[in-house]
C-alpha cells in the first residue's frame, strides 16, 4: 500500500455553487488552507453560533501518476462535520452523513491518469434535522469544516477492506482471533499472518489460504504480555496476502462490567474517569495529532485517571491511539443528545454511525464499553434493540451501555449507564443503584456538571465547593461495591449553544477551562495517584477576599504522608495526614481531601502575653478553632462551659479572645501573614506551596514542548502564559492584557492579543511550512518573555 497524505493546500471557500465542480473553474480567490481546518475561526466567547452554520467548499488539485492505473485509489476523509459530498473531475464519488466518523471509497473510475484531478468537497456544517445530532437541542457545538485529515490509499490488486483483531481466552490461553474482510472475492489466496510485540519480535506467524471475501484464523500467543492501564501492551498483527499487506495494533485483555464491579483481566477496578469533548478555543474541533494526544495524556498522566468517555460521539484516531499506548480506558459512544428523531433517514443515519464507529474503533484495546444509545435520550425499543444487534454482531466480546439520565428504564444493553446529577450540595449524593436499575452491572455516567458551574475566576469558596462535590460523588462511588465506578462532567469548559452556558456561549463545567488549565476540582482526580506528589491548599489565605475577614473552612487536597504548616517562616503544626485521614468525609477515596482546621499548632504555648500552661494553650486553641470553624462568635458562646476556668485564670474579656484569634486565626487588623505548606513522603520532602500577600507580580510561561514537526500536516503547541506572585502562585484577579508574537516561523491560533482570564490563558502556535527556530514573544505589563521553538518539516 502506498498512502498519500492530502492535508496541505486545499482551496477554500465559504460558499459553495455548482459551477465549482467544473475542473475548469477559475478558484484563486478561495483561500489556501490546511486539513483539519475549521470552517471558521470563532471567538472565545459571546457570539452567534449560526456564523459556523453554512454549507462551503473545498477544492484540490492532485496529479496521479499513469503507474497507479488498474490499482485502487481509495480516498479517505477521518472527519467532516457534518456532512460532505465528495466530487472526482465534477463526478459524485461518495457522500457521507455525520461528523465523527471516517469514510471513503475507492475513486478509480473517476480519476484521469498521468493528468490534474481536481476533488471537490461541499461540506455542510449546517445542523440538518437528519442527521445525529441535529433535531432537538444539543449542549455543545458540532463546529463545521474538513477537520480531521485526509489521505489517499493505494492498493494492487485485492486489498483488506478491514481486519479485525479479537483477543480470545485472555486469562488462560491467550489469542488473537484475526478477521480479514477483502475488496473482492479470492480463490485460494497464500495468505501469511504474523504476531509482533512492541520490539517487533516475531512471537506467533500461521500461513494458510483465503477463500471468499472474508478470512478468519485464531493465533496463540505465547508468553503474553496483557494490555492493563499501568502496562499497556500493545501487539501489531500483520497479513501479507497477494501483492499486499496490512498492520494492525491490538491488544490482549478482558474487560468485564458486572453484577458487582468492573473488571480487567480479571482484577475489579474502580473506575475514575472524565467526559471529554473534543473542541478547542476558536477552532472547534480542527486540531490536529499532538493536541489530541495532549489531551490522553493530561487525562492519564497529570489526572491520574483510569478512563476517559468520549462524549457523545467518537473521538479523533490520535487520540484513542494514545489511549491504547498509555493505558486510558475508553467508553466510546454513537453520535447524539439527548433527541431521538422520528424520521427514518436520521435513524439509518443513527445505525450507520453505530456500525461505522464499531467497525473503525474495534482493534482499539482501549475500548472496554460501546455506547449504542444516543446520550440521554428516551426508550426507543426499536432503535436501541437494532443498536445493541448490531454492536452484538459485530463484536462478540465487548459489552454495550447506552446513557440514561432517568432509572427504571428497559434495559437492552448489558450494562446500566446512568448520569446521575442528584448532588446538589444536600444530603442526597448519589441515587440508589438498586433503585435507579436494579441488580445489573452498573456505572454511572456523569454527574456534577451543570449542578455546580464553576469559573477558574469565581471565588474561592466556589471553588473549593466545586472541587468538594468531586470529592463527595467519588467517594461515595467508591464506598458502594455494585458501582463500577463514575465518570465525571467534564474534562474542560467548552463552546456551547445559546440554549446552555452562562449566557457567553461557555459551559463552565470543566475541572479545567478551555484551555486545559487545571481549577482547584482537578486536584481532587491528581490526588488520587502517588506518581506526581500534589498539594493543593483550598485558600490563598486572604482574608480580605472572604466575608467578614474569616477565611473559614480550608482544605488540603494531597497525596504526600505528612504536611508540615509554617507561619511567617515558623512551623506551627504538623499533620499526619493518615490520622486527618481516618477523619474525613471523603474516607472511602484512596486520598480524601482533609478539611485544615488546626492552623494555630502549638503557638499558645508561647504566647508571650498571656503565658499559657501546655494544657490551658490546648483549651484555648480549641475555643479559636470553634470560633474559626463557625465564623462567628457564636463559636465563643457554645465553649461557653469550657473556657469559663481561662476566663477566670487569665482574665480574658471578649477583647482579649477576639485578639488572640486575631493573632492566631484570622490575621485581621494584623500585619499579612504568610503561611508555607511542605509535603513530606517517606519522610522525603517532595512539594511545598506558599500563601501571602502579593509583592511581586511575575510573568510565567510555558510551552509543552519545545519542538514541533511538521509531518503529515501541521503541527500545534500550547503556551501557558500566567500573571503569578513571588510564590509562582496565579494572581486570581489579574486581567492584564497580553500579546504574542512570532518571528513568523509559526502561527498564532486565534487572537494574538488577549486579557488574561483569572491571572491565566493560554495559546496554541501552529506551524506554517516554515522550519527553524521560532522566537516567540510574550509580552504583558511591561514584562516580556521569549520562548524558543525547534521547528522541523519532515
Ligand atoms: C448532561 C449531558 C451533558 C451535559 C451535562 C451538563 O445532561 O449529558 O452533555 O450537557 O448534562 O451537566
Amino acid at each position: 500500500m502506498v498512502s498519500i497524505n492530502l492535508n496541505f493546500d486545499w482551496k477554500y471557500s465559504e460558499k459553495f455553487e455548482e459551477q465549482m465542480l467544473d475542473n475548469n473553474f477559475d478558484d484563486k480567490e478561495f483561500e489556501i488552507v490546511h486539513i483539519p481546518h475549521a470552517n471558521k475561526i470563532i471567538p472565545y466567547n459571546n457570539f452567534d453560533e449560526e456564523i459556523y452554520q453554512f454549507v462551503s467548499c473545498y477544492r484540490k488539485n492532485i496529479f496521479i501518476e499513469k503507474t497507479l492505473q488498474g490499482k485502487a485509489i481509495c480516498l479517505i476523509f477521518e472527519g467532516v462535520a457534518n456532512a460532505a459530498t465528495v466530487y472526482v473531475n465534477g463526478q459524485l464519488a461518495f457522500e457521507h452523513k455525520g461528523g465523527y466518523t471516517a469514510f471513503g471509497g475507492d475513486i478509480a473510475q473517476f480519476v484521469q491518469f498521468g493528468a490534474d484531478n481536481i476533488i471537490t468537497v461541499k461540506v455542510d456544517s449546517t445542523e440538518r434535522d437528519d442527521i445525529p445530532p441535529f433535531g432537538g437541542v444539543v449542549d455543545y457545538l458540532c463546529y463545521g469544516g474538513i477537520y480531521r485529515e485526509v489521505y489517499i490509499n493505494v492498493f494492487d490488486g485485492v486489498y483488506a477492506n478491514t481486519m479485525h483483531i479479537t483477543p480470545l481466552d485472555v486469562l488462560d490461553k491467550p489469542k488473537a482471533q484475526v478477521d480479514i474482510n477483502f475488496s473482492q472475492n479470492v480463490d485460494n489466496m497464500p495468505i501469511d499472518i504474523k504476531v509482533l510485540d512492541m520490539q517487533n519480535n516475531v512471537i506467533a506467524t500461521s500461513q494458510e489460504t483465503a477463500n471468499g471475501d472474508n478470512f478468519s484464523t485464531v493465533l496463540e500467543i505465547a508468553d503474553a504480555k496483557l494490555w492493563d492501564i499501568d502496562n499497556p501492551f500493545l501487539y501489531t498483527v500483520v497479513a501479507t496476502f497477494g501483492k499486499e499487506s496490512v498492520s494492525e495494533r491490538f491488544g490482549l485483555r478482558e474487560c468485564r462490567f458486572k453484577k458487582k464491579g468492573f473488571f480487567l483481566n480479571g482484577k475489579r477496578i474502580k473506575i475514575r474517569g472524565l467526559n471529554r469533548h473534543q473542541s478547542y478555543p476558536y477552532v472547534g474541533y480542527a486540531m490536529p495529532k499532538s493536541a489530541q494526544e495532549s489531551d490522553a495524556e493530561f487525562l492519564k498522566d497529570t489526572l491520574g485517571l483510569n478512563l476517559v468517555r468520549t462524549s457523545h460521539y467518537p473521538n479523533s484516531k490520535h487520540f484513542m491511539n494514545k489511549c491504547d499506548e498509555i493505558g486510558l480506558m475508553v467508553f466510546t459512544e454513537i453520535p447524539g443528545w439527548q433527541f431521538i428523531s422520528k424520521k427514518q433517514e436520521w435513524r439509518d443515519v443513527c445505525l450507520q454511525h453505530t456500525q461505522e464507529m464499531i467497525s473503525q474503533y474495534y482493534n482499539h484495546p482501549s475500548i472496554i464499553l460501546w455506547g449504542v444509545r444516543i446520550n440521554e435520550s428516551g426508550d426507543d425499543k426499536e432503535l436501541y434493540t437494532q443498536t445493541n444487534k448490531i454492536a452484538h454482531s459485530m463484536d462478540k466480546t465487548r459489552q454495550t451501555g447506552g446513557v440514561r439520565c432517568f432509572p427504571m428504564s428497559k434495559l437492552l444493553e448489558d450494562v446500566y449507564t446512568y448520569n446521575d446529577f442528584s448532588y446538589a450540595g444536600k444530603k442526597t449524593i448519589l441515587m440508589p443503584k438498586s433503585f435507579v436499575a436494579g441488580n445489573v452491572p452498573y456505572l454511572i455516567t456523569e454527574f456534577n456538571g451543570h449542578m455546580f458551574p464553576t469559573k477558574t475566576f469565581d471565588h474561592e469558596k466556589r471553588r473549593q465547593e466545586h472541587a468538594l462535590r468531586y470529592a463527595k460523588v467519588i467517594n461515595q462511588a467508591y464506598k458502594k461495591k455494585g458501582i463500577s465506578g463514575c465518570i465525571g462532567w467534564c474534562m474542560s469548559d467548552y463552546n456551547t449553544h445559546k440554549d446552555f452556558g452562562s449566557g457567553d456561549k461557555i459551559c463552565y463545567h470543566g475541572i479545567s477551562d478551555m484551555f486545559r488549565i487545571e481549577k482547584l476540582a482537578a486536584s481532587v482526580y491528581k490526588m488520587q495517584q502517588t506518581k506526581n506528589p500534589v498539594l493543593e491548599i483550598s485558600s490563598n489565605m486572604e482574608i480580605g477576599d472572604n466575608d467578614g475577614g474569616q477565611v473559614g473552612t480550608i482544605y488540603m487536597f494531597t497525596n504526600c504522608d505528612q504536611v508540615k504548616l509554617y507561619k511567617n517562616g515558623k512551623l506551627v503544626n504538623e499533620f499526619d495526614m493518615a490520622q486527618e485521614r481516618k477523619k474525613s468525609e471523603f474516607k472511602f477515596l484512596p486520598f480524601p481531601p482533609v478539611e485544615m482546621l488546626d492552623i494555630i499548632g502549638n503557638q499558645l504555648e508561647y504566647d508571650d502575653k498571656y503565658k499559657f500552661s501546655k494544657r490551658d494553650a490546648k483549651k484555648m486553641k480549641n475555643v479559636l478553632l470553634t470560633i474559626k470553624k463557625s465564623g462567628t462568635i457564636v463559636g465563643i458562646i457554645k465553649k461557653l462551659f469550657s473556657i469559663a476556668g481561662l476566663i477566670i485564670k487569665y482574665r480574658l474579656s471578649i477583647d482579649s479572645v477576639t485578639e488572640l484569634f486575631g493573632k492566631y486565626c484570622s490575621s485581621w487588623g494584623q500585619k499579612q501573614v504568610s503561611y508555607r505548606f511542605e509535603g513530606y513522603t517517606n519522610g522525603q520532602k517532595v512539594i511545598e506551596t506558599e500563601k501571602g500577600a502579593i509583592y511581586e507580580k511575575k510573568l510565567y510561561v510555558k510551552s509543552d514542548r519545545d519542538s514541533l514537526i511538521e509531518d503529515k500536516t501541521y503541527d500545534v503547541v500550547r503556551v501557558v502564559i500566567k500573571a503569578t506572585n513571588q510564590f509562582d502562585n496565579v494572581c486570581p484577579y489579574d486581567n492584564s492584557v497580553v500579546r504574542v508574537k512570532t518571528n513568523g516561523i509559526v502561527d498564532i491560533i486565534g487572537d494574538d492579543t488577549f486579557a488574561l482570564i483569572g491571572g491565566q490563558r493560554a495559546v496554541w502556535l501552529k506551524t506554517n511550512g516554515k522550519s527553524g527556530i521560532a522566537q516567540v514573544v510574550i509580552e504583558c505589563d511591561g514584562k516580556s518573555q521569549t520562548i524558543k521553538l525547534n521547528v522541523e518539516k519532515k
